[in-house]
């Protein structure tokens, strides 16, 4: 049986304006996809989907953490997704593995599903709960139009016994279907083309049928 991919966008922090937000979203919402846009949007679109949260839930963390959104606010907003160690916060946040497995056990205690970015498995944690979703992002291939090849993709799929594991890195409506088909990815994590709402949806629907 084959089970419809789960494609997720991740805006990063884009776009500008909460307009061009509306806009963005109107086009892609009924994709079925995951749309994680940046945190200020969040509660006006409605999205399923968020980019990061902290790794305390008050009243337990006490809520003394400037700046920071819980899982739990996430959750009660509706937000059922939450990406947690992409690459981006590992390298400008200095986020460790330490932090990023608080993060994991904090979404899963507020019943969000998180959404794991690794590039090599000793980022893994060993106590991987089943209801973590796993995204193989190889770090050149992020943002750089340089994606990595479905068969070396696939020799990392196989490697990484788990249930659901993405794609990331350079995705377009072109390759998109060769993770899924050829690699055996669960689904996929799409930066870049995300924002572009007619390659997005083609993504989607490319996907649609392996
Ligand atoms: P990209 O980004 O699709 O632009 O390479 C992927 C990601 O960073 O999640």
């Amino acid at each position: 049986m084959n089970i419809k991919p789960l494609i997720v966008a991740n805006w990063k922090m884009n776009p500008a304006t909460l307009g061009e937000a509306k806009i963005l979203f109107g086009r892609v919402k009924d994709t079925g996809a995951i749309i994680c846009p940046p945190h200020v949007y969040l509660a006006v679109l409605g999205a399923n989907g968020a980019q990061d949260c902290f790794w305390e839930n008050p009243p337990t963390g006490g809520g003394a953490y400037t700046g920071e959104i819980s899982p739990v606010m996430l959750k009660n907003l509706g937000v059922e997704y939450v990406i947690i160690g992409h690459s981006e916060r590992r390298k400008c946040l200095k986020e460790t593995n330490e932090m990023i497995e608080k993060k994991l056990k904090a979404a899963l205690g507020a019943g969000l599903k998180p959404i794991l970015c690794i590039d090599k498995i000793s980022q893994l944690p060993a106590d991987l709960d089943k209801g973590v979703i796993i995204v193989y992002e190889p770090l050149f291939a992020i943002g750089t139009g340089k994606a990595c090849s479905p068969e070396k993709a696939k020799k990392m799929r196989d490697f990484i016994k788990h249930t659901a594991v993405l794609y990331g890195g350079s995705v377009n409506s072109q390759n998109a279907k060769d993770y899924i088909c050829q690699a055996g990815f669960q689904g996929l994590l799409v930066g870049g083309a995300s924002l572009n709402p007619k390659e997005f949806i083609d993504i989607v629907k490319n996907t649609c049928y392996c």
